[in-house]
C-alpha cells in the first residue's frame, strides 16, 4: 500500500456533533463497531452497512481511503495509482462529488477545488477516455446508473470513495439537503419542512388539510399555506404570518398534546409538528394519529435530550416499523433532533 494511504473503510457522514449517538445507532441497531474519524465523519469496517440509510447518516462513501495530504503538498502518483487502480477496466459513465468536511471553513472548499482537479488529472492518464465518460451526477443518482466518485476534503487530508450511484443514501453532495430561505417565512423551521417534504416526495396539493401542532412563529404553517392548503395552526404563541398567508390558516390557542379530532371525519391530509416536548410525548402524538389513523400524511420531528437520545427513541422506532412507510431521519436542517415522515395505507 503505498505511504499515506489508509486502508478502505465505509465512512459515512452525519450531522457534527451527532457522532456519539450514530456510532450507538451502528452499535446497538446494526452490530457494527466504528469510530469517529472527525467533526461529522463515523468509519466502519467496510462492506457491512444495511442498504437502507442510517437514522443520524446523511451520506455515505463506501470502501473510502484516506490519503494524508498536508496542506499545499501534491497527491502522490503512486497513491493516485492506487485509488485509481479500483476503478472499473470497463468504461462506464460516472459523475462526482465534492465535499468540504467543514461546511463553514471557505480556505478548505477552495483547496478542495484544487485538489480534485489534481486528482482528475492523475486519472486522465491513467484511465483512457475518462472525460468522456463523465455525466451530471444529479442524473446518474436519479437512474441509479454509473459509479460516482466521492471527494471529501477535510484537515488530515482527502477521503476517495468511488461506488455505484444505487450504493448512496442521498442524492446530493454530503447528503447536505440544502433548501432555499423564502423572505416571507417567519422561522427558519421554514427550511426543515421544505427539506422533509423533499425527501418524503409528496407535495402538498391546493386545499388539502393540515394541522400544525406547535406551530408558531409558523415556519411550517407557511411553507402548506403557500402551496393553498388549509392550516390548523395549534400553539398558544402569536403567529407572524403575511396576510397572504394568514387566509389560509386558522389559528387555535390549544394544547397540541391533547388535540384530537372528532372520529366521524376524515382522516386529515397532513399532521404536522414541532413541539417543544420529550420524545415519550411526541410518541404519544405519534400514537394518537397514526395508530387511530387520523392522518393520510405525518412529518414529526422529535427533540433528543442531551442524555441517551437513542435509548429515548428505541420505542418510537419500534412501533413505527410495522405502521406503514416511515422513515425517522436527522435532517440537514435538524439541530438536535430528528423528524418522523411518511404516509399511512388507509
Ligand atoms: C420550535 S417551535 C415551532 C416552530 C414552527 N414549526 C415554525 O416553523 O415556526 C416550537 C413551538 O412549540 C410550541 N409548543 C410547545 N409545547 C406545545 C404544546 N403542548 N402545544 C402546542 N404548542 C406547543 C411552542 O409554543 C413553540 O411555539
Amino acid at each position: 500500500m503505498p505511504d499515506r494511504l489508509s486502508s478502505p473503510y465505509d465512512l459515512l457522514l452525519c450531522r457534527p456533533g451527532a457522532e456519539p449517538e450514530f456510532l450507538e445507532e451502528c452499535d446497538t441497531l446494526h452490530g457494527l463497531r466504528g469510530r469517529t474519524a472527525g467533526p461529522g465523519m463515523i468509519m466502519l469496517p467496510p462492506g457491512k452497512l444495511p442498504a437502507a440509510s442510517l437514522i443520524f447518516e446523511r451520506q455515505r462513501m463506501p470502501g473510502a481511503r484516506l490519503l494524508t495530504l498536508p496542506e499545499g503538498a501534491n497527491i502522490p502518483p503512486a497513491a493516485a495509482e492506487a485509488l485509481w487502480s479500483s476503478w472499473t477496466a470497463e468504461p462506464m459513465p460516472w459523475g462526482m462529488h465534492l465535499i468540504a468536511a467543514e461546511e463553514e471553513s471557505g480556505g478548505l472548499s477552495r483547496r478542495l477545488q484544487g485538489v480534485a482537479r489534481e486528482f482528475i488529472r492523475h486519472g486522465e492518464a491513467l484511465v483512457p477516455g475518462l472525460r468522456k465518460w463523465e455525466r451530471k451526477p444529479e442524473k446518474l443518482l436519479r437512474d441509479a446508473k454509473g459509479m460516482i466518485l466521492q471527494l471529501l476534503l477535510c484537515r488530515e487530508g482527502l477521503w476517495v470513495s468511488a461506488a455505484p450511484a444505487a450504493a448512496l443514501t442521498a442524492p446530493v453532495p454530503g447528503g447536505r439537503f440544502r433548501m432555499k430561505m423564502d423572505p416571507e417565512a417567519p422561522s427558519r423551521s421554514y427550511l426543515k419542512m421544505e427539506e422533509a417534504l423533499v425527501r418524503l416526495g409528496i407535495e402538498p396539493a391546493e386545499d388539502e388539510r393540515v394541522i400544525d401542532l406547535g406551530a408558531a412563529p409558523g415556519g411550517w404553517t407557511y411553507a402548506f399555506a403557500k402551496r393553498g392548503c388549509f392550516v390548523t395552526a395549534v400553539d398558544n404563541g402569536p403567529l407572524k404570518l403575511s396576510t397572504a398567508a394568514v387566509r389560509r390558516v386558522e389559528h387555535l390557542h390549544r394544547d397540541g398534546l391533547t388535540f384530537k379530532v372528532p372520529h366521524h371525519l376524515p382522516p386529515v391530509d397532513w399532521l404536522v409538528g414541532d413541539m417543544l416536548i420529550p420524545p415519550g410525548k411526541a410518541f404519544g402524538v405519534l400514537k394518537y394519529w397514526v395508530g387511530g389513523r387520523h392522518c393520510r400524511r405525518l412529518i414529526l420531528n422529535i427533540k433528543l435530550p442531551q442524555e441517551q437520545p437513542l435509548p429515548a427513541l428505541l420505542p418510537i422506532l419500534e412501533w413505527i416499523r410495522s405502521r406503514g412507510a416511515f422513515e425517522v431521519r436527522q435532517l440537514y436542517h435538524d439541530r438536535r433532533e430528528v423528524t418522523v415522515y411518511g404516509s399511512l395505507t388507509l
